[in-house]
């Protein structure tokens, strides 16, 4: 008999899939829940699978390594797709994956499963992962082939006496984690609706007086806010707390699917925008120009190899390479700035900085070389002006 270890969320979807990989495909099933800071009531999701037929169900704490190892390399690249979304959900399924891959070696099962459906990008990151970390596993989609409704999931798990929490939030998809929420479906996917209001849960303002919050930064890492030392998980959790609160750190965009498909998405993620905004004000301090320069051009790509479900590539590697070497020197402090519906920065410094008040100042204690400039700026101008005076602006003034 085969044994699948399915990637279990705990809701309608993989709930209904557990049964029906038992009865159509005549496996075992075995649920992995893995904890990537999406909170929740953990044996509650447990004994759901059991209830749903599971002969194992297990739950995964990786938020540490989460945190550590998907979260703090897309930091440190600044990674934000399409200019905009920091990869919430496609950073988490490369972590989920590892794990299931570990479940199914332990649990001596043939095939890994999940819950996804055939329009979206989860898919392609599962399968992905999987084939590159695991060749020989087989990786089922069995909400991808069944072809069921909303409805007739929701029927099935009534004549199999699943239980299944239905709640109002369900006319939404949304996926929850350290690094952010993810809404979609509903009103939203016409793209000139407002998000109603009840969808925002991280980002609701509920403070009104301004401050200031000042993150410490180690080789391009956060390690405290506030001067108080903390470890990414409980540090991106306060971050997400404080500057939620402000009300910022939402994303309304149409963004493009791997699948060929334009989306409308909203996602709420305080603290990824903001620890992102605050690394990238550090490094305009600690970066030397051509390093700053060529790692930009890097990094939107390095967010759409994320985002494409290669996060376990040989290109991705050779870019955090690249990325690690660089972050060597960005240690320092940002001060974030706080205001009911804003956030920006407004203070930054380093041991390592590269701002030099001698050179930048225009007051008495100038340490600039102000002749050295006459002669630069003739030798940067002398092709132009060569060009100039024999074919251009220059050569039709003084011309025959
Ligand atoms: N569009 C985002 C992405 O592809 C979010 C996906 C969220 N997934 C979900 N099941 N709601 O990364």
């Amino acid at each position: 008999m085969r044994r699948v270890v399915l990637a279990y969320s705990g809701g309608l979807d993989t709930s209904v899939a557990v049964r029906w990989m038992i009865e159509e495909l005549g496996v075992e099933v075995v649920c992995l829940a893995a904890d990537v800071g999406q909170g929740g009531d953990w044996d509650a999701v447990r004994e759901r699978a059991l209830a749903a037929g599971a002969v194992e169900a297990v739950v995964a704490d990786v938020r540490e390594e989460f945190a550590a190892d998907y979260v703090a390399p897309a930091l440190k690249a600044n990674a934000l797709y399409e200019g905009r979304y920091p990869l919430v959900s496609a950073l988490s399924r490369p972590v989920i994956v590892k794990h299931l891959v570990a479940a199914a070696r332990y649990h001596g099962a043939d095939a890994v499963a999940h819950g996804c459906t055939g329009k979206g990008n989860d898919q392609v990151r599962f399968e992905v992962s999987t084939r590159a970390l695991a060749p020989d596993l087989e990786v089922l989609a069995p909400v991808r082939s069944w072809g069921m409704t909303r409805e007739d999931s929701i029927l099935y798990a009534y004549r199999h006496e699943i239980p299944i929490v239905a709640t109002k939030e369900k006319v939404y998809s949304i996926d929850d984690n350290l690094w952010g929420r993810a809404i979609e479906c509903g009103e939203m996917e016409d793209p000139w609706r407002v998000p109603p209001p009840g969808v925002w849960s991280m980002t609701v303002a509920t403070e009104t007086e301004p401050r200031d919050l000042v993150i410490g930064f180690d080789e391009g890492v956060p390690v405290s806010v506030d001067g108080e030392p903390l470890g990414l998980v409980e540090l991106i959790d306060r971050v997400n707390r404080v500057v939620g609160s402000y009300g910022w750190g939402r994303i309304d965009m149409v963004e493009n699917r791997r699948v060929g498909i334009k989306s409308r998405e909203t996602y709420e993620c305080p603290a990824a925008l903001a620890l992102i905004m605050a690394h990238a004000d550090l490094e305009s301090i600690t970066l030397e120009r051509d390093l700053e320069r060529e790692k930009a051009r890097l990094e939107s790509r390095y967010a759409e190899l994320i985002y494409d479900g290669l996060w376990f590539s040989p290109l991705k590697e050779a870019f955090d390479a690249f990325i690690d070497e660089s972050q060597r020197k960005v240690s320092g402090e940002v001060r974030l700035r706080l205001e009911p519906g804003n956030c920006y920065v407004n203070g930054r410094r380093s041991p390592h900085s590269l701002y030099d008040y001698g050179l930048a100042t225009y007051d008495a204690d100038d340490s600039f070389r102000h002749e050295d400039s006459a002669g630069f700026v003739r030798l940067w101008g002398l092709g132009l002006e060569t060009w100039s005076a024999r074919q251009g602006p220059g050569s039709e003034a003084t011309g025959p």
